[in-house]
């Protein structure tokens, strides 16, 4: 049977449409272990403050850790998992469980949970980022000698190479692990706010380090300080980590798709760049032939998810009076499908990525394309000291004429190539229709 942590001034139960809308059991029993993880401290201070004596403190964490030992499984019928954990203490260690909520409420439990929840997952989020990073190097290492089209507007642009293609991406992903690391380390983990007005327990024994109760929790934290709240209205209200945790997520998930997309476009049959892996791939029930790249399809999609992850719960928050409100508990789920969803899809990429394999000669045939190296033309008009824009006239009007006339440019005589500058020299043109000679000529790359 269920328990509520309140009651006493009610002659009504509660109407069960309100339980069931209130409730949140359902998706907060993800938090047990950094709500058990913050009661084990409570005791601690609980016992430096002489709420409880040393023999109390010992015997309710240990009934604690018992509860925090393996799979925490949610029974539907509490209202969300703080009761749920203090009913089951109760029938753990009787009448003395019921000291636990001396000098604090869930108000502050759940922003110190829910706090603790996200350092976790931010850490995961960003060790599983660098593996994905490390494995975009490792491609990238694989395929160094590859020159590819590079693309604006998805239109043929300039010669790249393919390892700064996949360096991009890389770079874009090890911007945002930083942003990661730094609002992890920028959440502090306070507890003393009580509802919203304080405890009567003096701030000094909130200074508790929590390394070893992680640690008997199977949490993989370390480097954990508890400190005093320095405002507790402060700490019941706000919800700007939460923010910051749906903003990280969001924008790796914007990255991700972006290369999702890329990979996509590049595995269809008309562009053959690459081949992905059978195991990343799916098929179709009713085209056999069909290979198709559904797990890429998800992660474009999905950041989408959490776009609107970010921004609902934004709203929620936007407008709402200090300090605690219910409507606060509507932070959970976008919260955790954000970290769920971009965790899974970080562990999809780090294995397609590792995977991919590149079809060399179809990439190479479209360096072809003569208009690749048309910017090429504009520089050594530059070179030979022409004006960029003239130099950019210039090459625009030979351009055309070789599309209007099907006539290559390095196949145009001196003759013909006088007709648009007299610095062209046509065995010097045709050296520029050279991938390499294209790529090297760039010098404001500063690759490792
Ligand atoms: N489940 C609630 C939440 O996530 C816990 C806090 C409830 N506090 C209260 N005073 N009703 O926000």
């Amino acid at each position: 049977m269920s328990k509520k942590l309140w009651g006493g001034r009610f002659n009504k139960p509660t109407d069960p449409s309100v339980e069931e809308f209130t409730r949140s059991i359902q998706y907060d029993y993800k938090l047990a272990k950094y709500d058990i993880l913050g009661s084990v401290v409570h005791v601690e201070i609980l016992g430096k403050a002489r709420y409880l004596k040393p023999k109390e403190v010992s015997k309710i964490q240990a009934a604690l850790f018992k509860i925090g030992e393996g799979k925490f499984l949610p029974d539907g019928s509490y209202e969300d998992v703080h009761s749920q954990i203090q009913d089951s203490l109760e029938q753990k260690v009787g009448e003395l469980a019921l000291k636990l909520h001396t000098a604090r409420s869930r108000n502050d439990q759940v922003v110190f949970a829910t706090k603790v929840y996200c350092k976790d997952k931010l850490a995961e989020v960003a060790a599983l980022g660098e593996g994905v990073v490390s494995a975009l190097k490792s491609l990238a290492k694989a395929n160094r000698d590859v020159i590819m089209p590079g693309f604006t507007h998805m239109q043929h642009a300039q010669p790249m190479y393919l390892k700064d293609y996949l360096g991009a991406y890389a770079m874009m992903l090890e911007n945002v692990i930083d942003k990661v690391k730094i609002a992890a380390s920028d959440i502090k983990l306070t507890m003393g706010a009580g509802a919203v007005a304080g405890t009567p327990i003096d701030a000094k024994y909130y200074n508790v380090s929590m390394d070893k109760y992680a640690k008997k929790l199977g949490l993989g934290l370390t480097g954990l300080k508890l400190e005093p709240t320095k405002n507790s209205i402060y700490t019941v209200s706000d919800r700007g980590f939460v923010a910051e945790a749906l903003n990280v997520t969001a924008i790796i998930a914007t990255h991700l798709s972006r290369f999702a997309e890329d990979l996509i476009i590049w595995s269809t049959k008309e562009f053959d760049f690459i081949d992905i892996d059978e195991a990343f791939c799916t098929g179709s029930s009713l085209m056999p032939q069909k290979k198709n790249a559904d797990a890429l399809e998800m992660i474009r999609g999905c950041a989408g998810r959490l776009y609107g992850n970010r921004m609902g719960f934004l709203v929620v928050i936007k407008g709402l009076p200090l300090s605690y409100n219910r409507d606060m508990q509507l932070d959970k789920e976008p919260l955790f499908d954000s970290f769920e969803t971009v965790i899974k899809e970080l562990k999809v990429l780090k294995g397609l990525v590792r995977t991919l394999k590149f079809n060399k000669d179809k990439i190479e045939s479209q360096l072809d394309d003569e208009s690749l190296y048309a910017t090429d033309i504009v520089y050594y008009l530059v070179n030979k000291g022409v004006a960029f824009k003239t130099a950019h006239a210039i090459v625009g009007k030979l351009v055309k004429y070789s599309i209007d006339n099907g006539i290559e440019i390095k196949s145009m005589t001196d003759h013909e190539l006088y007709r648009f500058s007299d610095k062209f020299k046509s065995k010097e043109i045709v050296r520029l229709f050279d991938p390499k000679v294209s790529v090297e000529s760039k010098k404001s790359i500063k690759r490792n």
